[in-house]
């Protein structure tokens, strides 16, 4: 029997509810399948600084290290937003990725059908469906650039630094070409080369290592046009490869173009041999924490990620999809996915937690 040693970080808000439901899933697949997972749970985030004093305690990135995969929940909260940058949970997440040398952020953006009404666009752009997967470099550009403040000709000013080499576009341009192989065969690069230096190599880098991929479609995109065909023709997208920046903003438009940020998954991967970390693209929600009104899909989607992507366990990833696709089907929502008019009531985190234990095949 396999054993898979997950280094969980319930965090903030609402994370430990819907890590807790995330965490039933994949105990009732390791029964049905003969996996054993054992979990061992470290502080980050809010939680971290009011028990230590810091965001992302040594021990926690310790046990991260030393573990299989990494299953995260949010971390913030209203509580913690007066604290200075270096002080914020948010660190703990630049820590982790650092920590982890995750470099390459999957985010797929799909349209459930049983949740089509939710979107947003033109009925007509719907139907065409979205099946998108950004693949967002994590641990570069400005988010880890030089920054600081100085003296300017305005006064004080404050600044950070977009920068990118060469062996940090190649890596992230390969993990986008296999995905892409694996899928439609179609790579979005965007950039904003017709301004940015760093834009320019970040093409330069792409088009020469699409020579390896001859059989992938490779096409660039400005970052602000890429916003609006996005949501202008979303069904055009395949897998779309970009910066960090760029990335985090993108794909947050991609999250909401599927009507549903509470159901969407992430994962964020190093090289290959090292633990990924999972988690759902949605934060804490410190609004409606421990109310038992969380959507515990894009966590338990985040496990299918995991078991897929960090486990190989292919068919048990494919059976925690399919419950959550036949959940969905059968009308259960949790308040955030419910429109207005649907007829029954929404139910809370742990119901949807268990139903979609009951739909494991
Ligand atoms: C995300 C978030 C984070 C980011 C924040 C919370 C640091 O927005 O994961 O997209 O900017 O990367
Ligand atoms: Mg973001």
């Amino acid at each position: 029997m396999a054993e898979f040693r997950i280094a969980l970080i319930p965090g903030d808000g609402i994370g430990p509810e819907v890590v807790g439901e995330a965490c039933l899933v994949l105990d009732a697949v390791g029964r049905r399948h003969g996996h054993s997972f054992r979990y061992e749970s470290v502080l980050a985030g809010g939680c971290a600084l009011d028990a230590t004093g810091e965001p992302l305690p040594a021990a926690t990135l310790k046990t991260c290290q030393e573990s299989d995969a990494v299953l995260l929940g949010a971390v913030g909260g209203w509580k913690w937003d007066v604290l200075p940058g270096n002080l914020r949970p948010e660190r703990a997440l630049l820590g982790l990725r650092s920590g982890l040398g995750l470099y390459a952020n999957l985010r797929p953006a799909t349209l459930h059908p049983a949740l089509a009404a939710a979107c947003p666009l033109r009925a007509d752009i719907a139907a065409l469906g979205i099946d998108v997967v950004f693949v967002r470099e994590l641990t570069g550009g400005m988010y880890f650039g030089e920054r600081g403040r100085r003296q300017g000709k305005y006064g004080l000013e404050g600044y950070d630094t977009e920068a990118y080499g060469v062996g940090e576009i190649e890596r992230i341009a390969r993990v986008g070409f296999e995905l892409a192989r694996k899928r439609r065969r179609k790579l979005t690069s965007v950039d904003k080369a017709n301004v940015l230096e760093s834009s320019r190599v970040w093409r330069e880098v792409v088009v020469r290592v699409a020579a390896e991929y001859p059989d992938v479609a490779l096409d660039h995109m400005y970052v602000d046009n890429a916003s609006m065909q996005l949501i202008r023709r979303p069904s055009d997208f395949d897998v779309c490869v970009t910066t960090n920046m760029f990335g985090d903003i993108l794909s947050d438009e991609a999250g909401q173009i599927t009507g549903s940020i509470g159901m969407l998954p992430s994962a964020s991967l190093g090289d290959p041999g090292k633990p990924g970390m999972y988690e759902p693209v949605h934060g804490s929600a410190p609004d409606i924490a421990g109310q038992d009104k969380a959507n515990p899909l894009a966590t338990i989607l985040s496990t299918a990620m995991m078991l897929r992507l960090s486990f190989g366990l292919d068919e048990e990833a494919d059976a925690i999809e399919r419950a959550v696709t036949a959940v969905l089907s059968s009308g259960a929502r949790t308040a955030d996915i419910r429109l207005a008019g649907d007829a029954a009531a929404p139910i809370g985190t742990r119901a949807m937690g268990r139903l979609v234990v009951q739909h494991l095949a």
